[in-house]
């Protein structure tokens, strides 16, 4: 995590810096900082917490110059204190770093060892000392970094500038994502496109072990022995104003507004809307994408038929929100597609030695492309030679760039830390996967799958009745603030919806909540009810419905005050429940989608009259990149 922007051109690199550090914020929130290279000295400031601190103690600085570096940590080693923010800086030396380097007490010993002053608690500032040490004998900063990138072990990517050369930024990487932006006579670093779309369309994607060297105009790419490397310009179709606020309050909240065209936008491509049929597109088994134009023009159904007919399993691999999406997959997947699925927390995967037989297709889910576990599980999967599949929302991110399928989300920039449309444009595309496996093993007739589309297609607009309803979710979120606990429940295709309401309002309202299963209700939880515990129980009119009710009874029965989210005009779940909130009906595989609104906006509300930060929840950074 941490978000790191670096510069070189003709705007005043201070401007350039805090307005991309303002982008990446979500990246890390602890603390900041920037070095910029002022008449002919380093000129750095740092400040302990958000960047409003920084953009404080700035206010009447004089930044001349052309070069610079900045940074948003999101602590690691080191309290959040000004001491441990970045830039690090030793003998004319500047480093900004996002990672870890997990040799560092070595390196440390060593440094001690031969005099250095050690100044902060992190493990950053020993790059600093390393590159400063290989300055002095090199007397070339780009050799230095050539030196130093073979000392580190870890996850990291890093930009360092040099005084004495001041036409020179010097970047590298292992691990966490790093962009060369390209623009008239200037060039950008940073974590994520997010930090330099307002200046440039242009991107390279650094991939590990590479070295940019900004030398001036130019700009070269290297490997660790200093020889040329062609990389391919990726043009964005991106716009600056996604990743603003557009009047909303909260970027959460933009987002949460946002679902309708981000879930419409999901399943655009994969559904043909005049024959109600799937036809997944440019998957494209075998390919990475090399520019967003190939990825438009890509058409490889016959090749994804041909790979997914071949597969009689599927592995789903994620953290977080995005794993709760797998675990709807898997209902989508084994109702629909008739194969087994199996879903796994990815830094469970990694570890555990996991068996993949032939034949099983691992796919990842990633809304930032960059999670470390998530990337670690799919390079072990395809050490492991199984086909692996990818659905991100950001493209050409790490695990786009090294799944052997792709998938998109297609929600357009997700800046709240909370992941939101994310989620439900992986639902989207889940149920489509879902669909197109049950089409080519035919375990779906046409006539299920027209239905299923009818649904899909009904969504958009059924999304945006539900964020209608808002200011019923509102006074709902208000009256959850008498309660100690919080029991999301549901069954079926719900029951992964209820784990991602509670983490809503844990990561959100800091507030005590467990999603469960509700028929495992009687197995223990059960005993957690009296009066100061909410139920918010997701009761659809499904198959499941009349034992979702008897569910609620035995928790009504014990004094738990219940929450209900059901379909339309429901007298019993009024009955039952002290507050009931209506949702339009849906097909089983779309309600899901259409439930989760309320227990985002909900969640969210709840957060923001507590005056918590929901954009950047405490503790939390949104592209999760180390382990
Ligand atoms: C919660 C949330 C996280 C992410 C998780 C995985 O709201 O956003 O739980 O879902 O960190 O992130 P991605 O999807 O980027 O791999």
């Amino acid at each position: 995590m941490c978000g790191i922007v670096g510069y070189y051109g003709p705007q005043n690199p201070k401007d350039v810096i805090i307005a991309g550090l303002k982008k990446l914020e979500y990246r890390g929130y602890d603390s900041a900082g920037l070095t910029v290279l002022h008449q002919g000295q380093l000129k750095r400031v740092r400040a302990e917490g958000k960047l409003k601190n920084l953009e404080q103690k700035i206010i009447g600085e004089k930044f001349d110059g052309h070069l610079g570096i900045g940074h948003t940590r999101w602590a690691t080693h080191g309290v959040p204190s000004e001491r441990n923010a970045h830039p690090h800086q030793v003998q004319g030396v500047s480093i900004v770093h996002n990672g870890i380097i997990e040799n560092y007490l070595e390196i440390r010993e060593e440094l001690l060892a031969r005099g250095a002053k050690i100044t902060s608690d992190t493990d950053s500032e020993l790059v600093a000392h390393l590159i400063a040490e290989e300055v002095q004998k090199q007397n070339d900063l780009l050799k230095a970094v050539q030196i130093v990138l073979g000392k580190l072990r870890g996850a990291f990517s890093i930009l360092a500038i040099w005084e004495k050369q001041p036409d020179r930024l010097v970047a590298f990487k292992d691990g966490p994502p790093l962009v060369v932006g390209l623009g008239d006579k200037e060039t950008f670093i940073v974590s994520d496109v997010q930090a330099a779309l307002q200046h440039t369309k242009k991107y390279i994607y650094l991939d590990d072990r590479e070295i940019v060297l900004v030398r001036g105009d130019q700009v070269d790419i290297v490997d660790p022995t200093g020889k040329q490397i062609k990389k391919q310009i990726v043009e964005l179709n991106w716009s600056a104003e996604q990743v603003e606020k557009m009047g909303y309050s909260h970027f959460m909240l933009k987002e949460i507004y946002e679902q309708p065209q981000a879930i419409a936008s999901a399943m655009e491509p994969h559904i043909d809307s005049e024959t109600h049929s799937i036809r997944l597109k440019n998957v494209g088994f075998g390919t990475a994408p090399q520019n967003i134009d190939q990825l438009n023009t890509l058409v490889d159904w016959e090749k994804t038929c041909a790979t997914l007919k071949g597969i009689n399993k599927v592995m789903i691999i994620a953290c977080g929100t995005s794993y709760y999406a797998g675990l709807a997959g898997k209902y989508y997947i084994e109702q629909i597609a008739r194969i087994p699925v199996e879903v796994d927390i990815a830094s469970e995967f990694r570890y555990r030695k996991p068996v993949l037989q032939p034949g099983t297709l691992v796919m990842t889910i990633s809304q930032s492309g960059e999670t470390a576990d998530t990337l670690a599980a799919i390079r072990l999967a395809k050490e492991s030679g199984a086909t692996t599949l990818s659905i991100c929302n950001v493209k050409n991110s790490t695990i786009d760039r090294e799944a052997h399928g792709h998938l998109y989300m297609n929600s357009g920039p997700e800046v709240g830390v909370a992941s939101t449309k994310a989620f439900t444009s992986t639902l989207v595309i889940l149920n489509c996967l879902a669909l197109a496996i049950g089409k080519i093993k035919n375990s779906l007739s046409s006539a299920q799958e027209k239905e299923h589309i009818q649904a899909l297609l009904s969504l958009p607009s059924q999304v945006e009745v539900v964020l209608a309803y808002d200011k019923y979710f509102t006074e709902a979120a208000e009256s959850l603030k008498s309660f100690k606990g919080f029991l999301y429940m549901g069954r079926g295709v719900s029951y992964p919806i209820a784990l991602e309401g509670a983490l809503k309002l844990k990561e959100l309202a800091y507030l005590h909540a467990e999603g469960y299963a509700a028929g495992e209700m009687k197995h223990g939880p059960l005993a957690l009810i009296d009066e100061r515990m909410a139920i918010i129980m997701l009761a659809p009119s499904d198959e499941l419905y009349e034992k979702t009710v008897s569910n609620l009874e035995e928790a009504k029965a014990r004094g738990g005050k219940i929450i209900s989210i059901g379909t339309g005009e429901n007298e019993k779940l009024k009955k039952i429940s002290e507050r009931y909130l209506s949702i339009p009906k849906a097909h089983w595989s779309t309600n899901p989608v259409i439930s989760v609104i309320p227990l985002q906006l909900m969640a969210f509300h709840l957060a923001s009259s507590l005056g918590y930060d929901v954009d950047q929840p405490r503790n939390l950074a949104k592209s999760v990149t180390v382990e």
